[in-house]
């Protein structure tokens, strides 16, 4: 719905923000690059979020990051396969902890197994989306990988390990590695994490290493990625906005305002959660649990003095809902489908425009998450690797406790800025995982 509204105006957007470039750029006083914030007239006296001074910021830690790794053991325990299923990014974790799962049990890893979710109609599996030759000559010393089993495996099924229905703490030690010394080839998803207090460094490095520094994309996902980044409007902000109707469904959040539209679309896609009323939903909306809205993102983002001329591309699949509370305020919004042609769109794989997504919003220049899920952390940890700390997750916590205190205006934006300020200066709430490591600056 929102896509096709974008679409007509689109054009006159790239003249016009060709003409204010060229403007821009001719004109000597314009400071377009240094802060990478364009501002304009009616915010001039305020400083945009993006260009406070921080105060700490994560880094890939050095432990895992310049090797110093033991050596590989000589004899292999074993074949593993790992099974990813869910989103690219839900897939993606998956693979990393299996990887160092691998390596905790002197395994030797074969290439992952990439579900394809039906919705995606999918052909493809880890080589369609990722660099095959790339992870395997990244992952030396680390791990060891192979491309093919030994013939007495090569037309098996492997043994599966269902690790999922497990609690609490888990040893992969004591509950897989019998199965993987007795079948010699199985596969695992990854559902639960190796208990820390019984996991090597080295097993833990080649985890680190496997998710951020041997994942490339595949060439072919990579050239429409780069010809993507290369024709959006510069500098720009990634927003990963999350409210579609099976989101908020799920969220068990009830929404004053919303169109008759979208209401019947939430209602629809609920399948047994019902909403939460009276006091259990203020509750449940003050732990954060409830999606952003469109329309609070646009406030929010005016709190933290983020210019509403800024480019904005929409990292986000189709079927948000009641996105004109966002473009009304911040109108040079673009998405992928305005770029691609029509064909080219309809013929991509869900993997691939999953992967289109996350390439922009690795490259660019802020990101901004109303949500915390996969995708967001994934792209959260490869800024910070890349050395771009530009990166902030909106706090649904502090919008409704602001809000349930009845701040309004300027007041209300103040606490929203304080907040984001806070958390952004001090590099919380960026959640990365134990590969990364704080930086005093
Ligand atoms: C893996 O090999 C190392 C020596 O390289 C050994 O200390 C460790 O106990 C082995 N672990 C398993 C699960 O075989
Ligand atoms: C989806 O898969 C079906 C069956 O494999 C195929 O006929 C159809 O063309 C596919 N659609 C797209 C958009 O790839």
């Amino acid at each position: 719905m929102f896509i096709v509204s974008v679409k007509p105006f689109f054009s006159v957007l790239v003249v016009g923000l060709c003409l204010t470039l060229a403007v821009l750029l001719l004109s000597p006083s314009s400071s377009l690059f240094p802060g990478a914030s364009v501002s304009s007239t009616h915010q001039r006296g305020y400083t945009d979020i993006w260009s406070l001074r921080r105060v700490a910021e994560w880094r890939p830690c050095k432990w895992w990051l310049q090797g110093h790794l033991p050596a590989l053991p000589a004899d292999s325990n074993g074949y593993i396969r790992v099974d990813c299923y869910g989103g690219l990014n839900q897939m993606r974790r998956d693979l990393c902890d299996g990887v160092g799962v691998a390596r905790l049990l002197n395994a030797t890893l074969v290439l992952p197994k990439f579900e394809v979710a039906a919705y995606w109609n999918e052909s493809s599996g880890f080589a369609d989306v990722f660099d095959v030759d790339y992870f395997i000559s990244q992952m030396n010393g680390y791990v060891k990988v192979v491309k093919e089993l030994p013939l007495e495996f090569a037309s098996k099924e492997p043994h599966h390990v269902d690790c999922s229905k497990r609690k609490g703490q888990f040893d992969y030690i004591e509950s897989v590695l019998p199965s993987l010394l007795e079948h010699h080839y199985i596969s695992i998803t990854p559902a639960m994490s190796q208990r820390r207090d019984r996991y090597p460094q080295y097993a833990k490095a080649a985890l680190c290493q496997a998710c951020y520094n041997a994942l490339r994309l595949a060439k072919p996902v990579e050239e429409k990625a780069k010809k993507l980044l290369e024709v959006l409007p510069k500098p720009f902000l990634s927003l990963h906005l999350r409210f579609e109707p099976d989101m908020v469904a799920y969220s068990q959040c009830e929404y004053q305002g919303l169109s008759t539209a979208s209401l019947e679309a939430i209602e629809a896609a609920r399948v047994d959660r019902k909403p939460w009323t009276g006091e259990l939903a203020k509750i449940w909306r003050k732990r954060g649990k409830c999606p952003l809205t469109p329309r609070e993102t646009a406030l929010i983002f005016q709190a933290l003095h983020i210019p509403t001329n800024t480019n904005i591309y929409l990292a986000a699949g189709d079927g948000l809902m009641e996105m004109e509370g966002f473009t009304s305020v911040y109108t040079n919004v673009v998405t992928k489908s305005s770029f691609l042609s029509s064909d080219d769109f309809l013929n991509m794989h869900g993997n691939t425009k999953a992967a289109l997504d996350y390439y922009v919003s690795i490259n660019s220049d802020s990101y901004v998450a109303t949500f915390f899920g996969n995708m967001d952390k994934m792209v959260a940890a490869m800024r910070a690797f890349n050395g771009k700390q530009r990166t902030l997750f909106l706090s649904r916590r502090a919008f409704a406790e602001f809000t349930y205190n009845g701040l309004k205006g300027k007041e209300l934006n103040q606490a929203l800025w304080k907040a984001h300020r806070d958390d952004f200066v001090m590099g919380r709430g960026s959640a990365l995982s134990d590969c990364f490591c704080e930086f005093k600056l």
